[in-house]
């Protein structure tokens, strides 16, 4: 055994004595309400298909017509020969939902925020370290992207445009580059950044405003356009509502340009493959006639809020299709996900580093898979599983 083995393996005990550590489980999901895990089938209240658009007929027939006519793989980035004639179609689609000029499609959302963020943020291209306002709760893959583009990141207090303002009137006057980055819907929370005091900023301050809309395309907004009507530059991804998989950039002809030049995401990987195209194409026509769907979705979502305020659970500020249980400690969100995995519910847990220290939760979300009575029957069980321990409290 190497010597790094022995310190990988002490990080792994650590995670577990501190009820962090996580596996895989192998998971049949053969449509979307459900899944079946070690023999067992469960309400899916963990996907992120929204909309239910990954066992959509449609979507699996372009898949499938697009393999056949083009093969299960692009063989090669898209700057050698990976460039099929399927993404113009694609791109002009997406620059139409978003109303932005154009758009990139790149391997995934994470490799979207991780490279496509780098290259934006490059102090050599910018010919200063840019100065960078990101809301404290941003996903992952945006830290990421920060971190390899080395800029040191003047975090402002989730969702909170006042905190952003006073942190930007610090630097009135400063002529570096600035960005403003912020998720539309925030994953693990399920609330809105205040995106027009966000954007007034951002002019006010010749700032750009960066917004991350993967939990908000092609659920929320007209015609699943998503929130982020006001940003520069839109990330997002396919592998939300769109049912797909992939990740893109929305932005004026001079962003793709620059990122088709500078984004290592786009020169150094293979360009995504034709079923997954297929996939995404179909998608992109479906979505914004899915009015009915998303009000569906929304309403279960604003029932459950409901449901769940009455019965003492903290629901967060969530206002869309996400709803978390905020329990506190890791012990406790795994407890009451097993709670729920008995009475046949998947609901995961999200335990730090995911989620701050103090705020584990169970991270539900309603999709159009579901019904009324799904809802109601979840509520029905995690009262009764609240139950006891408040009767033991007392
Ligand atoms: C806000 C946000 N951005 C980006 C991603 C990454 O997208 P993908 O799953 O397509 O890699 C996720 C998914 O977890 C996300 O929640």
């Amino acid at each position: 055994m190497v010597g790094s083995e022995s310190r990988y393996q002490a990080f792994l005990d650590q995670r577990a004595r501190e009820g962090l550590r996580r596996s895989l489980l192998a998971v049949a999901a053969r449509e979307a309400r459900t899944i079946g895990v070690e023999g067992r089938s469960y309400l899916n209240f963990s996907s992120n298909d929204y909309l239910g658009l990954r066992f959509n007929e449609a979507l699996i027939g372009r898949a499938i017509a697009w393999a056949q006519g083009w093969g299960v793989g692009s063989g090669a980035s898209r700057l050698v020969t990976g460039n099929l004639e399927l993404f113009a179609p694609i791109e002009a689609k997406l620059a139409r939902l978003k109303a932005k000029q154009t758009a990139l499609v790149m391997a995934c959302g994470f490799q979207t925020n991780a490279a496509a963020l780098q290259a934006l943020l490059d102090r050599n291209v910018l010919d200063a370290e840019p100065l960078v306002f990101a809301d404290r709760l941003n996903h992952a893959s945006m830290h990421f992207g920060c971190q390899a583009a080395g800029v040191r990141q003047i975090r402002y207090r989730h969702c909170d445009a006042a905190h952003l303002g006073v942190l930007l009137g610090r630097y009135q006057g400063d002529d570096r580059p600035k960005f403003i980055l912020t998720e539309s819907v925030f994953s693990m929370d399920g609330d809105v950044a205040p995106l027009g005091d966000i954007a007034a900023l951002a002019r006010a301050h010749d700032a750009c405003l960066i917004v991350d809309d993967a939990h908000a395309t092609g659920i929320l907004g007209a015609g699943g356009a998503g929130l982020s009507g006001e940003a520069d530059i839109v990330i997002g991804t396919f592998s939300k509502a769109l049912g797909a998989f992939g990740g893109f950039v929305a932005s004026t002809e001079t962003v793709r340009d620059y990122l088709i030049n500078r984004c290592a995401g786009v020169i150094y990987a293979t360009a995504l493959p034709p079923p997954v195209l297929g996939a995404i194409d179909a998608a992109l026509e479906r979505v914004p006639g899915m009015d009915a769907e998303r009000a569906h979705v929304a309403s279960l979502a604003e029932r459950f809020r409901a449901g769940a305020g009455a019965a003492g659970l903290d629901t967060g500020a969530s206002t869309a299709q996400i709803v978390p249980i905020v329990v506190g400690t890791p012990e406790a969100a795994l407890a009451m996900s097993g709670r729920l995995r008995q009475a046949g519910f998947w609901a995961s847990s999200i335990r730090p580093p995911t989620v701050p220290p103090g705020t584990a939760r169970l991270r539900l979300a309603f999709t159009a898979a579901h019904q009324e009575t799904d809802v109601d029957r979840l509520l029905d069980v995690l009262a009764a599983a609240r139950a006891p321990r408040r009767a033991r409290a007392i």
